[in-house]
């Protein structure tokens, strides 16, 4: 049993998502350790609001790098305002820590812990500063549902294959049954997890085995569940029948997020991915022929051992080409125990950096025009409470995952009808439709 220690600082903002922090752990299998010394993972949910909350908090930072020092294998997180606010400095000036990430994205600290967990220094986005807002439900309609454990590739780069063991699928009753129970609680949006979700079900015994598409198709008639989300797929097994299942599956939403990695057909074979830049076009084709207006995103590391400049060129225009719906980028570092931290010709820190600036650029501003394509649509969203930088708006999200900052009264976890009238790179703005949403689906 892997074990977490959470401190929370803060306003009840931070309360609030230390919950869903503490209930998105238990869900993937984690007990709450009574000491920062018993756990595994050492988490901070961080305040900024004055320079006494920084000062405090850094106190408790270097006691788990203390700790870690004693245990390399402990993780340390930091989320919240502090981290929002330092971005990547959190890295440049506390090495130690594993990932960080801004306030609510509690959903990327899960997606960081089981898909190439605990691989990068990731640092994740959220889309505007909080201050203070009023105290929220903890969050009844979302669930996370763990598919598989585990990884069978050999990502150069990657600290979890030698972390975590051989890819297991779970038996597909006894998810369909903890789905079914989820509905019953009052979940409507579900989200499966795996480190390689998509070649779920390959290592069942022969009379159980299911494919990730016939288990999206179960999961799809669990009455009550009315979206249905996934985390992270492989390019290499991203195959026609799971493309098909979003354009079939009434629940299954319209956002696939497809990590590429690199732009360069010769940094993937050294990261061994195991696919070209042509063959990860070709998915990418493959998913706009079916789905042309599924929302896409990506993981990109920039850095990795050798990369030329016209490599990383290709990544850009790889990123131009695409149009990412958004996109989480990563500067490369080194793990322990994986092949590309023996590398030779690492790359120097600031030239690392250069080319993150240039591939944000092209993510945001590629992702802004792709978001104008929502302006004047009417979209359904799920409530998530009181907008964040506005308390009197609320904030929910659409079926394509971006997030929605809207006029409106309508209680978390209803569904409701926005039209949408204005689009950033991370979030569009609308006022909610008096058309009530068609009833069940
Ligand atoms: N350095 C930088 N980024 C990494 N990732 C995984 N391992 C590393 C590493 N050593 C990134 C990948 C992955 C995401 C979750 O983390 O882009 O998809
Ligand atoms: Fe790591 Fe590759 Fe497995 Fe993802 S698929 S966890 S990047 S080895």
């Amino acid at each position: 049993m892997r074990r977490y220690h959470l401190t929370t600082f803060g306003c009840q903002m931070n309360e609030h998502d230390s919950e869903r922090i503490k209930g998105m752990l238990e869900a993937l299998g984690y007990e709450e350790a009574r000491s920062r010394a018993e756990a595994d993972l050492i988490l901070f949910n961080t305040c900024s609001i004055r320079e006494k909350a920084d000062e405090r908090f850094i106190a408790h930072l270097h006691e788990a790098h203390a700790l870690k020092r004693r245990a390399p294998e402990t993780v340390i997180g930091v989320g919240g305002c502090w981290a929002q606010s330092l971005k990547q400095e959190v890295f440049a000036e506390f090495p130690f820590v594993d990932v960080a990430f801004g306030p609510g994205q509690v959903h990327k600290l899960a997606e960081f812990l089981t898909s190439d967990s605990l691989s990068a220094q990731g640092y994740f986005e959220f889309e505007g500063f909080t201050g203070h807002l009023p105290a929220k439900r903890a969050r009844r309609y979302q669930g996370w549902v763990q598919v598989s454990v585990g990884c069978n590739c050999a990502c150069a780069y990657c600290i979890v294959p030698s972390t975590r063991g051989r890819e297991v699928s779970r038996d597909p009753d006894e998810l369909v049954a903890e789905i079914e129970q989820l509905a019953a609680d009052g979940v409507r949006e579900v989200t499966l997890l795996g480190q390689n979700v998509n070649s779920y079900g390959r290592d069942l015994p022969r009379d159980s085995r299911l494919t990730f598409a016939e288990l999206l198709a179960r999961v799809d008639l669990v009455p009550g569940i009315e979206r249905i989300r996934y985390t992270s797929p492989h390019p290499k097994d991203m195959r026609e029948d799971v493309i098909r299942a979003h354009a079939e599956l009434p629940a299954l939403c319209e956002h696939i997020h497809l990590p590429v990695q690199s732009g360069s057909s010769s940094v993937l074979k050294r990261m061994r991915r195991t696919y070209t830049r042509e063959r990860y076009l070709d998915r990418v084709a493959m998913i706009r022929e079916h789905l042309p207006d599924c929302a896409l995103t990506t993981d990109i590391i920039v850095g990795f051992p050798g990369e030329t400049d016209s490599d990383f060129e290709q990544t850009l225009t790889l990123a131009e080409e695409v149009g990412y719906d958004g996109a989480f980028t990563f500067i490369y570092s080194p793990r322990r125990q994986t092949e590309a931290a023996e590398m030779d010709d690492q790359i120097p820190h600031e030239v690392k950096v250069a080319r993150l600036e240039r591939l944000v650029e092209v993510i945001q501003r590629r992702a802004t025009e792709r978001a104008q394509r929502f302006v004047g649509r009417t979209l359904e969203v799920l409530v998530e409470g009181p907008s964040r930088t506005d308390a009197t708006r609320l904030r929910g999200r659409t079926r394509h995952n971006k997030v929605v900052n809207f006029d409106g009264l309508a209680d978390e976890g209803d569904f409701v009808i926005v039209e949408i009238t204005g689009a950033t790179s991370q979030t569009l703005s609308g006022e909610m439709s008096l058309l009530a949403r068609a009833a069940g689906r």
